[in-house]
């Protein structure tokens, strides 16, 4: 009889570790962060846990400091100690296929975090709506700049919102190139959203173009600091329009001093709340409610995307209204 009940405990035991036995009222959530060392990815994942918490889940969070095969294997151990549902912030849009397969085996939900996942057998994404970021980047810089020589400086080439955010940006500028107001006289992609491959790349653009360049359109403040620095090195710092997203601190103080023109805001707290309550959702198996959809490459799938708002020096206190930064963060005491 011993023998038959350790075997029924030890069994459950294992169920309830692999998740399939999970108490659905207190889900476990897995957040695979590509890289917190660049800046809004520490408040998506404060915002996230907390929120999840509030509704009864444990986070488990991950970061893989930009290393795709450090991404994979803290996926895999994710899945082995049974998370419900696993959130990931791709490093490498491309090269998750098979681990989301590994999760669908083990019964665990897949959640696509402000970037999309290609060619896998995702339950859901979420983000803002990338083509309307790059559209804001360009009219930023094109309402500065009308006419003149442009850099594209895009994101890194293995985050699909990189390829979205150039698809807006092309969509506001293309009548400028074809009027012949604007001519495209580069564009580079920026190797993991590096300012210092930023950085070199604007140095090198300067240099071939001597210095006639009359705008950049930087796809994030991470890029747009080391394009920034570039053309104060050239004393061009201010006088050549440069665009932005994610409302970085350093960014919010270049926009106030007219060395950035604009930054995009992402309200960081809404998408990671609505990512928490659509991750519980999908471990309650409930049913989450959708905006929009999105072809991966192998599924259209079920989509929340959330409104970005463009910021210059006019409405950049909109951050405080919103309790991103406090007055004093922003006038750099
Ligand atoms: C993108 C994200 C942006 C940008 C970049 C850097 O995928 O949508 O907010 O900052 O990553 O992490």
């Amino acid at each position: 009889m011993k023998t038959f009940k350790t075997a029924v405990l030890t069994g459950l035991l294992a169920l309830i570790s692999h998740g399939a036995m999970a108490d659905a009222q207190h889900p476990k959530i897995g957040f695979s962060i590509d890289d917190l060392r660049l800046e809004r990815w520490a408040r998506d994942r404060d915002y996230f846990t907390a929120a999840a918490e509030q509704l009864g889940a444990k986070v488990y969070v991950q970061s893989a400091d930009a290393n795709e095969q450090r991404q994979i294997s803290q996926i895999e151990n994710l899945i082995a100690r049974g998370v419900d549902v696993i959130v990931i912030v791709p490093f490498n849009a491309t090269v998750l296929n098979n681990v989301v397969a590994e999760a669908k085996k083990a019964g665990v939900k897949v959640v696509s975090y402000d970037r999309l996942i290609l060619n896998a057998d995702i339950d859901a994404y979420i983000s803002f709506d990338n083509a309307k970021v790059g559209e804001m980047q360009a009219s930023g810089v094109l309402s500065a700049a009308p006419k003149g020589n442009y850099f594209l400086l895009g994101g890194a080439p293995t985050d699909n919102n990189a390829k979205i955010l150039r698809e807006g940006q092309m969509k506001v500028l293309q009548p400028a190139i074809d009027k012949g107001d604007v001519k495209i006289v580069g564009q580079q992609w920026v190797k993991e959203w590096s300012p210092t491959e930023a950085l070199s790349i604007i140095e090198n653009a300067l240099t071939a173009n001597h210095n006639n360049i009359d705008g950049i359109v930087a796809s994030n403040d991470a890029t747009a600091g080391g394009a920034i620095q570039a053309l104060a090195a050239q004393k061009l710092a201010g006088k050549v329009p440069v665009s932005g997203q994610d409302a970085d601190l350093a960014a919010i103080k270049r926009v106030v001093s007219g060395t950035q023109t604009m930054t995009v805001y992402k309200p960081l707290k809404l998408i990671a709340s609505e990512a928490a309550k659509l991750s519980v959702q999908l471990a309650r198996s409930e049913k989450p409610s959708f905006n929009s959809e999105y072809d991966n490459g192998s599924k259209k799938v079920d989509t929340i995307l959330l409104n970005p708002t463009s910021l210059t020096k006019d409405n950049v206190n909109l951050l405080v209204d919103d309790g991103f930064y406090t007055k004093a963060q922003i006038a750099g005491q």
